[in-house]
This record gives structure tokens, C-alpha cells and sequence, in this order.
């Protein structure tokens, strides 16, 4: 049998004032008590502020879950999961990035299957769809809140885990650039640049069709015309809004084709050199790409065509340098300014070769040429 099959939530509300929306969804689904899920920062910003106003006015009781750290580990999961059980919680709403949204798919499934996230890390290992979880995204980038993975730290192994599982999916994701207008320029930075790693890794992934190549090639588009203006204009509302999109659709692709080696190395230099993910994986995306521009030119060339350069025989050197550009105007720092060192090319080129976002590449390199994507990267030096 040679089909596909498409995984994304059911409902996702984008655009200026999305999350009123969120009141109606509970509703509807006849919740009645929630867990909002996040960190303390956020717990008491505005943005949190915003949702708790939405559920105060719906007459909706929650109880909040604060205690959100980046790169969240299973003890993490396991604790919101308590809480949630404790107060006899039905839905749970995640406000934030990758990390909060990541806790809260966790912690539906554990309250939903019962026993410790632990149980369930891996592909497809619980049997009851999770809890229903709302995701409300703070930032436009990591697109956890249309996909069926989460991904966990283990801080005594130095290992982060990424797991898949589609009883994880949210029942309803939201995407409101009125929550994103404050974020600070390295955060609206990292993420853009993870969503759009996100969609040249879905475009190039050996599991791609025409329902992820459609979005990551409109994801591309958007992250083209807007990634400078907002951070140039951080309230620019228009430009926002064309990055909760790209995010979403890039979301939406990478979940349902895979991704592939500039997240291979990137997850695998977090455990090495602890920084934002989204700085990870843009400073080795240019690099992967200009490997991936010897093996698959046409596909590398339509990243450059949805960029608007129009000559096809040009338009994969182009793009490799124009993305490069970008990432230097997110002032994406190099790997000598995160403090990796050149003697650890091997040992990271080494670690990539074993990490699970390999497999849906598009083509599996060899442990020498990772290592030359690495070095170049740690040199500066794109051909
Ligand atoms: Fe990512």
C-alpha cells in the first residue's frame, strides 16, 4: 500500500482578536474546568492576562500551572498531569512558545492514559487520544500547536527526545498576532527562523507531497515578505499576522512529511551548547541547504521561485544566499559565538547521524560530509 495519510487539528483560529474564539471552542466541546499551562514570566504577562479575561467573561473556572521551564523535561509533564488531575481539570490550555505547548500535549496524554509521560515517549505509544488541549501561541515558530510531536529534555543524559504521537494533536490551536506585538526582537528572530527551517526541511523531506509542499512553499513565501518588517516594526499587525501563518503552515507541513539535518544538527548542538532552538537551526540552515543545492537543485531552486527570484537556473544559489542574509539580520549568533568549539565537530557531526530527524532527509549523508556542513558553518564560509 503506497498512501498517505494527513495528521493536523481539527480547528485553528488565525488573525487579530483569534483568541476570543477560545470561549466558544469550550463551550461547544461543553468544558467546563481548565488548566492553563505556562511559565512564570508569562503566567504574569498580558498575554496570559488576555486569556484568563476571555474565561472570567465565559464564566469558565481554571486553575494555572506556572512552572513551565525551557526545554521542559518529563517531571515537568508529570507535574502539570497532577495538577490537572487534582483539580478535576477536562481541557488544558497551553499559553506560549514550543516549550508550554509541548508540557500541555505531554500532560493530555498522561491524563488520559494514565501513569508518567515516561511511559509514552516514542512513536505512537499511548492508546487513548489525549485530553483536549488548546494551544495559545505566543510566538510565531516552533508550530507545536498543530503538530503531533513534543519534544523532551533529559537533563541527566544531556538528550532531548522527540516524540509522535497523533492522540497528542490539540483540539484547537490559536494564533493572534495581538499577543505577539510585545515579544522581544531576539524571540520574534529565533522562532521566525525555526519556521522557516521548518519549511525548507518539510519542502526537501523524503516523505513530502502535494499537501506539505503547498505550504511550505506559501510558508516560505510569507516568511519572505514579513521576517524583516517585524523585526524592524515589532507592532507591524499585517506582518505579524503573515508569520502566524507561515509558522502554521510550516507546522502543518513539517508534521505530516518530517524534518531533516539542519534539525538533525541543531537539536544535537542544544545538547551540547544550551540556546534557543530556533538560533540553533538557523545558523546551520544555509549550510544544510547549500549541501542539499548539489543533490536537489530543482527543490532548492522553488524555495528561491517563492522568494521571487524568477530565473530557475539561478534560483538555488540565490536563495541558499539570501536565507543566509536573513539569518545574519536576526543576528543569528555563529557557532564560535555560542562557545562550540572546532574540536567538537566530530562528536557532533557524530551525534546528528543518530538523531531520529534524519530518516525523513532527503538523502542520508555520510558522517564526513556532516562534519564538512559543521566546519563550515564554525567558518563562516558558504561556497
Ligand atoms: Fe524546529
Amino acid at each position: 500500500m503506497d498512501y498517505t495519510e494527513l495528521f493536523y487539528p481539527p480547528r485553528f483560529a488565525v488573525g487579530p482578536g483569534s483568541i476570543q474564539a477560545i470561549a466558544d471552542f469550550i463551550k461547544e466541546a461543553n468544558l467546563t474546568c481548565a488548566l492553563i499551562v505556562t511559565d512564570a514570566f508569562l503566567a504574569s504577562s498580558p498575554v496570559t492576562a488576555a486569556v484568563t479575561e476571555v474565561l472570567k467573561k465565559a464564566g469558565i473556572p481554571y486553575y494555572v500551572f506556572d512552572r513551565v521551564i525551557p526545554n521542559p523535561d518529563a517531571a515537568t509533564v508529570d507535574a502539570a498531569a497532577a495538577l490537572y488531575a487534582e483539580k478535576k481539570c477536562d481541557h488544558l490550555i497551553a499559553v506560549g512558545g514550543g516549550s508550554p505547548i509541548d508540557v500541555a500535549k505531554g500532560a493530555s496524554l498522561v491524563a488520559a492514559n494514565g501513569g508518567s509521560i515516561q511511559h509514552y515517549i516514542g512513536l505512537n505509544r499511548t492508546v487513548h487520544q489525549g485530553a483536549p488541549v488548546i494551544a495559545v501561541n505566543t510566538t510565531a515558530g516552533t508550530g507545536s500547536e498543530v503538530t503531533q510531536a513534543f519534544v523532551l529534555t533529559d537533563r541527566e543524559k544531556h538528550t532531548k527526545a522527540v516524540s509522535i504521537d497523533h492522540h497528542c494533536l490539540v483540539a484547537f490551536a490559536v494564533s493572534d498576532p495581538y499577543l505577539m506585538q510585545d515579544l522581544p526582537a531576539e524571540v520574534t528572530a529565533a522562532t521566525g527562523m525555526d519556521a522557516l527551517s521548518h519549511a525548507v526541511e518539510a519542502y526537501c523531506a523524503v516523505n513530502h507531497n502535494p499537501f506539505t509542499d503547498g505550504l511550505a512553499l506559501q510558508s516560505v513565501s510569507l516568511v519572505d515578505r514579513s521576517f524583516l518588517t517585524v523585526l524592524e516594526e515589532p507592532r507591524d499587525l499585517d506582518g505579524r499576522t503573515d508569520m502566524c501563518w507561515a509558522a502554521a503552515l510550516a507546522g502543518y507541513a513539517f508534521s505530516n512529511s518530517g524534518l531533516g539535518l539542519i534539525h538533525s544538527i541543531g537539536f544535537q548542538l542544544e545538547n551540547i551548547c544550551p540556546l534557543p532552538h530556533g538560533q540553533a537551526v538557523g545558523l546551520f540552515m544555509p549550510y544544510v541547504m547549500d549541501f542539499h543545492r548539489q543533490i536537489i537543485p530543482e527543490r532548492i531552486a522553488d524555495l528561491g521561485v517563492a522568494c521571487g527570484f524568477s530565473d530557475q537556473s539561478l534560483a538555488a544559489k540565490q536563495v541558499v544566499g539570501h536565507f543566509y542574509g536573513l539569518v545574519r539580520a536576526a543576528k543569528i549568533p555563529t557557532l564560535r559565538e555560542v562557545g562550540f568549539s572546532a574540536a567538537d565537530i566530530p562528536a557532533l557531526a557524530a551525534m546528528a547521524m543518530t538523531d531520529p530527524t534524519l530518516a525523513t532527509n532527503t538523502v542520508q549523508p555520510t558522517v564526513e560530509e556532516v562534519e564538512e556542513i559543521i566546519e563550515s558553518a564554525y567558518c563562516d564560509d558558504l561556497r
